[in-house]
């Protein structure tokens, strides 16, 4: 018979090899649901036996604690940047440079991407994943092990093989196009600012406090730099070759080149074929292939002499347009849109490009089907940058910005130093109204699930919801009678819209769609009044006194609360038992003595609170906390996955061990 550590070690074993095989490999062996039965057997059993406990094990991937600020960590070798250029001949001079410095010797290249994300250092003992650290300024980063532990394409563990004892690796982590554009739109959804590049994303989204949040976002990440003491080979192909057999993910396109003509034939290859690839790419590097000729090559004081990137240039692309729409805002704000002609630009088709307004619209001088620049340029929004005027057709006639609006057929209005045209018509154009339902529902406003542009418009056609109190009122069978909804779904609607009721004020303000107040407004506004009726009465004065608002908002809140519609909506919001008024923040909860004289080590990660915030109120309570487990001890406050060896120190010393809310209870 297995001993449950056999079982445990043999799930762990077979997890990671499930995983490297579909997230390095991309050739899964068995189906998903299979996949989550292991994991979730593991599971079970580490519940059943947390002294069998291993940060490293593939059930800690998805990250739940939440981390405050990152420890800094030095790099053993620095992280230096690589020289580039944007001309293929400087390439060439750099090839006949080196060889000439080479003094004629034999030299290989190795043709690689440039992946365009963020770079990540990873240090292994051992084969197990000891840290993980950002470039920083170079000298030092910060570490995001844990974050990094989300990624499911990075070992953990490595498989066998000849690794050194301890070595260190670089790769960029990046955001594939797909996961890149379902963020973007799940980020436009909520009116949250859109990231412009897979880069950037990739950058904010390691440096996030939470984890979970990481896991969801579909990071992945490319190794190409293996540094340290007794490398399996004296070569940098069959280095990264070996790394790949350890579980890391290589990318295909490497490739030993012999002489420029090679070198040049690699780069005309990928500036094409790059576009194919799931992930952005900004360049090529080439690199000297032997280890003891980029030992000779050198270093200068920022970049390797035994490499350089060719960086691609921006790309562009000339399309037809074929029609100008003008999109109406939730806020009533009218968008020249440009209807293109499908095109491939940086990976992704572009079928629309945003003209911003009717005076960018006028300087680009834009006719009908004229053929239109459409640049990504590394940004993601594709912008038009200008138009073919020799391509123009005869007889086009220039595009004009509407006068009324094309929903709901008002005379637009434009505000004094404006750009932008709107429609007055807040309460009766539609999009406007389905528009403010789609943002209200939103998670981070409301959070309620299952309501998207073309739900809203089923809802409004039904004459169900025409305003955001509308959907208190709903009833399971008044959804199931829409053809859109089944039961499921219809009662999963009915739970979001009765959970919502507990989401906290700061986030029913923002719901409300009052113009110019966004979240951040939105939270300082709430702090500020604590509860509705109060914000409701404020003067501008007053309200020009918090933090971030000016004249405009200020004016804006006002004109929102004298409506009289918008007053009916919220007492009808108040009567469904939304939260109007600030609740008592724990953390401004008194401080006390209740805990003068007990000493507190807090292990493990907790739901209801984060470490941090337990030991604040550990310290606003008169204790004290402390890292480890003495005689002095007088609770370990222990949360899930709290350590087999802390647990039994406890035990051993007699310590007892108290959960979340055994402890908030000492304190309330
Ligand atoms: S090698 C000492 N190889 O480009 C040289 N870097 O400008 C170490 N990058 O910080 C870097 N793809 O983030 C190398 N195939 C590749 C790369 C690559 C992208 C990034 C990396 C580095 C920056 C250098």
């Amino acid at each position: 018979m297995e001993s449950v550590a056999e079982i445990i070690d043999d799930l762990r074993r077979q997890i990671n090899e499930h995983n490297h095989r579909y997230y390095v490999l991309n050739e899964p062996s068995i189906s998903d649901y299979d996949f989550d039965q292991l994991l979730k057997r593991l599971e079970a059993l580490e519940r059943e036996h947390p002294e069998f406990d291993d940060p490293l094990s593939p059930t800690h991937r998805v990250g739940s604690d939440i981390t405050k600020g990152f420890e800094q960590h030095a790099h053993v070798y620095p992280m230096l940047s690589l020289s580039n250029t944007y001309s293929v001949s400087e390439v060439d001079q750099w090839v006949d440079r080196t060889v000439k410095a080479l003094a004629g010797q034999e030299c290989e290249i190795v043709g690689e991407m440039k992946f365009d994300g963020t770079s990540i250092s990873l240090v292994y003992e051992h084969g197990r994943l000891v840290r993980a650290v950002t470039r920083g300024d170079g000298e030092k980063g910060d570490v995001v092990t844990q974050n990094i532990m989300t990624i499911k394409s990075i070992p953990l563990q490595l498989l066998p093989g000849d690794w050194p004892e301890m070595f260190e690796i670089r790769g960029e982590v990046l955001l594939p196009w797909k996961e890149f554009e379902r963020l973007n739109e799940e980020r436009a959804f909520n009116e949250e600012p859109l990231f412009a590049n897979p880069r950037n994303a990739a950058s904010g989204t390691l440096k996030l406090q939470n984890p979970a949040e990481v896991a969801r976002r579909g990071l992945d990440a490319y190794f190409y730099y293996l540094l340290g003491e007794n490398l399996p080979h004296d070569n940098h192909y069959d280095n990264m070759m070996a790394v790949r057999s350890w579980g890391f993910k290589v990318p295909d396109q490497m490739t030993v080149l012999r002489g420029i003509e090679e070198v040049d034939r690699y780069i005309n290859h990928w500036d094409k074929a790059r576009k194919e690839l799931p992930v952005a790419t900004d360049g090529l590097v080439f690199k000297v292939n032997s280890i003891k000729q980029q030992l000779n090559l050198g270093f200068t004081a920022k970049s390797p002499r035994w490499a350089i990137a060719y960086k691609f240039p921006a790309e562009r692309a000339l399309t037809e347009l074929r029609f100008v729409s003008f999109d109406v805002g939730r806020m009533g704000i009218i968008t020249p849109v440009a209807n293109l002609e499908p095109v491939l630009l940086s990976g992704t088709i572009v079928k629309r490009a945003s003209m911003h307004n009717e005076d960018i619209l006028n300087q680009l001088d834009v006719h009908e089907h004229d053929m239109l620049y459409v640049e990504k340029g590394g940004e993601i929004i594709p912008k038009i940058t200008g138009v073919d005027t020799s391509a123009r057709k005869p007889g086009a006639e220039k595009v004009k910005f509407v006068s009324h609006c094309p929903a709901c057929g008002t005379p637009l209005v434009r505000q004094d130093g404006e750009a932008a045209w709107m429609c007055p018509n807040k309460y009766g154009c539609v999009p406007q109204i389905t528009g403010r339902v789609e943002h209200f529902v939103g998670r981070r406003m409301m959070n309620i699930d299952g309501i998207g542009e073309e739900i809203a418009q089923a809802l409004f056609d039904a004459r169900l919801v025409e305003n955001i109190a509308d959907l208190y009122d709903l009833r399971l069978e008044q959804l199931m009678a829409l053809e859109r909804f089944g039961k499921k779904s219809a009662e999963r609607l009915i739970n979001g819209i009765e959970q919502s009721k507990q989401v906290p004020f700061e986030r029913v303000l923002y719901a409300l769609s009052i113009p110019f107040v966004g979240e951040t407004t939105a939270k300082k506004i709430a702090r500020h009044g604590r509860t509705l009726d109060r914000i409701m009465e404020m003067s501008e004065a007053e309200l020009c006194s918090i933090e971030d608002v000016g004249a405009v908002i200020a004016r804006s809140v006002i004109e929102y609360f004298a409506a009289p519609a918008n007053r009916q909506i919220i007492s009808r919001l108040r009567a469904a038992g939304l939260k109007l008024e600030i609740e008592e923040d724990e953390s401004l909860t008194p401080a006390s003595d209740r805990l003068k004289g007990l000493t507190f080590v807090i292990s493990g990660v907790f739901s209801k609170h984060s470490r941090d915030e337990y030991k604040a109120m550990i310290e606003r309570n008169g204790g004290k906390n402390s890292g480890s487990i003495s005689k002095k001890t007088s609770y370990v406050l222990a949360g899930e996955n709290m350590g087999p060896a802390k647990l039994e120190k406890a035990t051993s010393l007699g310590v007892p061990v108290i959960g979340e809310d055994d402890f908030l209870g000492m304190i309330d």
